[in-house]
């Protein structure tokens, strides 16, 4: 099969990289990819912009690819898979409708409420008086969320009344556009937080292990909200049992919400979970894998991703199975300095071959670029760092060797990537 791959980060470089070992895979591009990508085998890079359709759609009419896989979110919000499916040809993620539940985060929560899916107490509003008001009700300890898609930075933590009248102004005042014209509150929820994925078929959902996200710049979970600075698989917060009862709990109704609404859901569902006293809640739904949950996801999947996708794309997924590698897999990321504010581009990274030597570590790119025969920094989220082995333990020590190879101007990282999960 010859794939087209659409996305440049992190998690599309995980796809290309298992893309790339399937015997079914003749040739992929990747649409826009990084210094990275451009090295895997059999994949060639264009420059089109993941969000530029009519750009995309011409592509693949010249180029013909069997599958075409769509990583980040934008494009699936936008409709990609409406376009190419009307143009006949065969795309895997979300069609525009099914994508709302990342796209939409009202939508998401009503649906939520109507299907019984476990998540927090909330209220979705569009003016400010009944906004605060439900967020006195809650003592000021909530969360405001911009409705829409808003570069991950629609989320603001509040807990008091004061910041929840100044968070709820400030996603109205229109600093979000139209994604923040509505604005759903939730109850803060405490607990540890854990990210679960599913591939759908549009019937059947196949859940992954646990995987779990560091969310803040800082170590200790500290400092402002980021893409993500590191992720390991498995968790040890839910037993096996009980992630099949937590799946259940949200799967299951999520299914039959799914068939009773006319969602035809073929894709990656991320579901942000709390696992509160009360039991676990779904904080929210994206649509297509985590990054960098698919960098710890695909270094532990053994199954044959490009079959997989396929499968998911067909509706034929309950005849597969997905097998996954036995111990762990931790991802550190190294991000450019000043991140996730503003940053230089252009850093050299030195240290890239002798971590490509290295057993049991792969080097995930997520913003490089190649600058006279270089490769340089070009993003927030430079690399993502990722080791396995046969414990956690072990996986994040790899990594964090790795880590210590590897050099550019500036560079951040987490020192405490999995740390949460290991004795201490
Ligand atoms: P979201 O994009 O909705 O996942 O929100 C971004 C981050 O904000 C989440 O990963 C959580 O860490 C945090 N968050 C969101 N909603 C809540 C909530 N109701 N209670 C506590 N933390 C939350
Ligand atoms: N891991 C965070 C995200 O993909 O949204």
């Amino acid at each position: 099969m010859n794939v087209l791959v659409i996305g440049s980060g992190g998690r599309e470089h995980a796809l290309v990289w298992k893309l790339a070992q399937s015997p079914h895979l003749k040739k992929m591009w990747c649409v826009p990819g990084n210094a990275g990508i451009a090295l895997e085998p059999k994949c060639q890079l264009e420059p089109i912009s993941a969000d530029d359709l009519p750009g995309l759609l011409a592509f693949a009419q010249k180029n013909k690819p069997d599958l075409t896989v769509v990583g980040p979110d934008n494009p699936l919000a936008l409709g990609v898979v409406d376009l190419f499916q009307k143009n006949g040809l065969r795309i895997w993620g979300p069609n525009q409708k099914a994508a709302q539940f990342e796209s939409s985060k009202a939508f998401s929560q009503h649906f939520m409420e109507k299907y019984g899916i476990p998540t927090a107490q909330s209220g979705t509003f569009s003016e400010a008086k009944p906004a605060r008001d439900f967020a006195v009700s809650l003592q000021g300890r909530c969360a405001v969320k911009a409705d829409g898609l808003a570069l991950g930075k629609g989320v603001l933590i509040c807990s008091s009344v004061a910041e929840a009248n100044a968070a709820i102004d400030e996603m109205l005042s229109g600093k979000f556009g139209a994604a923040g014209k509505t604005v759903v509150i939730q109850e803060l929820l405490e607990g540890m937080e854990i990210s679960l994925h599913a591939l759908c078929d549009g019937t059947t959902a196949k859940l992954f292990p646990t995987a779990q996200d560091h969310k803040r710049i800082g170590e200790g979970d500290t400092g402002l909200n980021t893409g993500g600075m590191g992720t390991y698989s498995p968790t040890p917060f839910l037993s096996e049992s009980e992630l099949a009862n937590v799946g259940n709990k949200i799967l299951g109704p999520w299914l039959k919400g799914c068939a009773a609404e006319g969602i035809d859901f073929r894709g990656i569902l991320y579901p942000g979970v709390m696992l509160t006293k009360q039991g676990p809640k779904v904080l929210e739904f994206n649509a297509r894998f985590g990054d960098p949950e698919t960098q710890v996801y695909l270094t532990r999947l053994e199954s044959d991703l490009l079959e997989l996708l396929d499968a998911s794309v067909n509706g034929t997924l309950s005849r597969m199975e997905l097998r996954w590698r036995p111990g762990a897999s931790v991802c550190v990321v190294m991000a450019s300095a000043g991140y996730p504010g503003s940053y230089a581009k252009g850093k050299v990274i030195h240290g890239l071959a002798e971590v490509g030597a290295l057993a049991d570590t792969k080097v995930f790119h997520a913003g490089t670029a190649t600058a006279n025969g270089q490769v340089v920094t070009s993003g927030g989220r430079v690399l993502g760092v990722t080791s396995w082995g046969g414990t956690l333990a072990e996986a994040q020590a790899k990594a964090y060797q790795a880590v210590a190879k590897i050099e550019f101007d500036g560079a951040q990282v987490r020192r405490d990537i999995a740390s949460k999960a290991l004795p201490k």
